[in-house]
């Protein structure tokens, strides 16, 4: 009996366990298969995208992503309840970012203001670069290292997304006016596009032998411009097509065209046109074909690289910003250097005994045992600290990786420091005798072109290696036989990597050569050779950023940016990363509202907070703070 039982309560046991584990198989065969079926459709959404996107969301982005994001946080990451009657501010960084952070503190109160600047100079990424002893001589021989160039919409500056950057030179110009008119901005038309800047892809000349203007190379087919036949006429279009979509939801309501874009953050360029679009508008092409249509059109569009590299989302964003058909879009340049705005603050932060402190190199923030912040920093290799209130960090994310940071910063924002991508960016300047490319061809001796039209403006694309030249609006209106600055080459990703091996001297003859091949031999006999005459420069070799500007991999808008921009332990995050409008000067003002923002708030400052707000200064300033959903 007692062995019949027995063995009944084995056996029963064993189909027990048994079907447990198969159970249990089921079940992690079950998660598997909804794992890459999600992943699947993660990459997939075609004409059914909207609705399986709202199904992402629901169910991918919040259960998995946006709810597990938060618990960790929860604990790990409050936010600072400290409350200071009278705030001590450090700002690191005196870009535009930590500018604008100290002029908007100022204008709400708070006086007791510190800004370390590891530099010697004031603007961060805006770097005119001056061939001349005096910057503010008629000759203009300068170069824009950093920013160069300002979008605005004529006339409705409550639609463009730039407007704080031109109402924060109107507020400098009127502070300056009085007591610095020296320090006025002038603020002059930056020629964008231009028909008779030059094309010249895949070796090919117009059936004349001449070098062919942009305009002519409109009029002609994909064949005579050096491409295969799988490329359709209209690929150009074809991309336009792509996204314009996309720009019509950001023009009806910027914040809901965001949240619509978001849904495909999960997509690179690449991605997305060979899998969600082209498929759909050219189903009888192959997925080779595919390939060699989004190789064309990134090659006219971008940097080599940037459509498999980066995500979709902030690449839409960027042209948005640039070729909006919706509008009409001007942009703007500061005569004699974009450095003139930075400098423009020194003014206010003389009289407002803002404490500015220049070769000072941050290193590390420390918490201390009150939950104030100490900073550190070298001054001529002389280690200094301080402790603080609250500490504005605007310094880009390839300086901060190296930095000491508290140990108690949220893993969320240290994947974010770690893991956020940055363009990588090269520009090489030129000298020359005479401005030979505003003069008409015959006249000059350059090579004849399609229109034999001098280019003043506007910018020449090609495929040899210094991708870009930009022609600059500065020297319109005096003669072309005087001498000049040209923007040789201005590269992105790996365009801008391949010159990264060589010294800067090797870097001007590489690109005189490919503008010779362009222009014609006038650029050997009318450049000015010489290190001090000439300046090439790549940003990721930069120490005081490690890479231009961030440029969002794929799924980083989603899940890291509101961990990035959220602040901890008293310590704010600042500077262009940390603003939907990154890359972007504007992005680095947008990001100085939003920290001061936070301070006034936590410190229950809010009347302050809407006085600053309702201000003409801030009128059409908007943070699009909804878009992150964990900010
Ligand atoms: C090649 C290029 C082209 C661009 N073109 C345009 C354009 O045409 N139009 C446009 O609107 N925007 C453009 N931008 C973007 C624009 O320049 C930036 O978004 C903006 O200037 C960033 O300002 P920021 O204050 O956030 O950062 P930054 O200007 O980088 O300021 C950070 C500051 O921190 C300092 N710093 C660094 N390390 C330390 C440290 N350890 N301790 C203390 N201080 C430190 C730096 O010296 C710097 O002054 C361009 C940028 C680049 C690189
Ligand atoms: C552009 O090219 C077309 C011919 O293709 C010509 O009619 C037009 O005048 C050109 N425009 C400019 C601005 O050169
Ligand atoms: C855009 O949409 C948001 C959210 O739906 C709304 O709060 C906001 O007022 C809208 N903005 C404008 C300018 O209509
Ligand atoms: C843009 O400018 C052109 C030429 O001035 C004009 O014809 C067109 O209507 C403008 N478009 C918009 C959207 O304002
Ligand atoms: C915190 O307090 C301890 C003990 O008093 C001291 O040793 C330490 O240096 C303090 N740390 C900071 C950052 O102030």
């Amino acid at each position: 009996m007692i062995h019949k039982f027995n063995f009944v309560f084995i056996i029963t046991l064993v189909i027990t366990l048994v079907l447990i584990s198969t159970f249990a198989q089921m079940d992690r065969a079950i998660e598997r298969h909804r794992a890459v079926r999600l992943a699947r459709q993660r990459r997939a959404p075609d004409s059914n995208g909207d609705k399986r996107s709202a199904f992402l969301k629901d169910y991918y982005f919040y259960d998995v992503y946006h709810k597990r994001s938060h618990d960790e946080n929860i604990k790990a990451n409050p936010r600072s309840t400290q409350i200071e009657k009278n705030p001590k501010i450090c700002i690191v960084g005196a870009g535009l970012a930590g500018l604008f952070s100290a002029l908007l503190l100022k204008e709400a109160g708070i006086n007791d203001i510190t800004i370390l600047e590891y530099q010697d100079r004031v603007g961060g990424r805006i770097h005119t670069h001056y061939f001349t002893d005096n910057p503010n001589d008629e000759k203009r021989l300068y170069g824009e290292l950093g920013a160069m160039r300002l979008p605005y919409i004529k006339g409705r500056p409550d639609l463009s997304p730039h407007q704080l950057v031109f109402d924060t030179v109107e507020y400098l110009n009127e502070y300056n006016k009085k007591d610095d008119p020296n320090r006025v901005i002038k603020l002059i038309p930056f020629i964008f596009s231009n028909p008779n800047a030059l094309y010249y892809f895949n070796n090919k000349k117009a059936s004349s032998g001449e070098i062919m203007t942009s305009n002519y190379s409109k009029s002609i087919g994909v064949k005579q411009l050096g491409l295969p036949d799988t490329i359709p006429d209209n690929y150009l279009i074809l991309w336009d097509d792509a996204v314009k979509p996309f720009y019509d939801e950001l023009d009806k309501n910027f914040t809901n065209g965001l949240i619509n874009l978001k849904r495909y953050d999960h997509h690179t360029t690449y991605s997305y046109l060979k899998e969600a679009y082209l498929p759909k508008v050219l189903p009888s092409k192959k997925p080779a074909d595919y390939d060699e249509i989004i190789s064309a059109i990134e090659v006219q569009e971008f940097g080599t690289g940037d459509f498999r590299h980066y995500g979709f989302v902030p690449t839409v964003l960027e042209l948005y910003t640039f070729s909006d058909p919706n509008y009409n879009i001007s942009w703007s340049t500061i005569d004699k250097g974009m450095q003139r705005f930075p400098n423009a603050y020194l003014p206010m932060i003389k009289k407002e005994n803002i404490n500015l402190k220049y070769n000072s190199e941050v290193y590390k923030l420390e918490k201390t045992n009150n939950s104030n912040i100490k900073v550190f920093w070298k001054n001529n290799r002389k280690s200094v600290s301080e402790t603080f209130d609250r500490v504005i960090v605007t310094v880009p994310l390839g300086v901060v990786r190296h930095w000491d940071l508290p140990l108690t910063l949220s893993y969320k924002k240290r994947n974010a420091i770690r893991e956020i991508d940055y363009e990588f960016a090269g520009k090489i300047f030129l000298q020359f005798k005479s401005r030979f490319w505003e003069k008409p061809p015959s006249e000059s001796g350059a090579n004849p072109t399609t229109s034999n039209i001098g280019i003043i403006g506007g910018a020449t694309f090609t495929d040899l290696p210094i991708r870009t030249i930009a022609y600059p609006s500065y020297y319109k209106g005096t003669s072309a036989d005087k001498p000049g600055i040209l923007l040789v080459s201005y590269t992105w990703c790996n365009d801008a990597k391949k010159y990264a091996q060589f010294n800067e001297e090797e870097r001007f003859e590489l690109a005189l050569k490919d503008l010779a091949t362009i222009h014609g031999d006038i650029a050997y006999k009318e450049w000015v050779p010489g290190k001090k005459n000439n300046k090439a420069h790549y940003w990721p070799n930069d120490r005081t950023t490690g890479g231009a500007y961030s440029y969002f991999g794929v799924g980083q808008l989603e899940s890291l940016v509101g961990a990035m921009i959220r602040p901890e332990e008293c310590i704010h995050w600042c500077g262009e990363h940390t603003d939907i409008h990154n890359s972007w000067t504007v992005g680095a003002l947008n990001s100085a509202v939003r920290v001061v923002k936070e301070i006034l708030l936590e410190n229950l400052m809010s009347d302050k907070w809407l006085k600053l707000k309702n201000t003409r200064l801030l009128n059409h300033w908007n943070g699009n703070l909804e878009v992150f959903e964990d900010y």
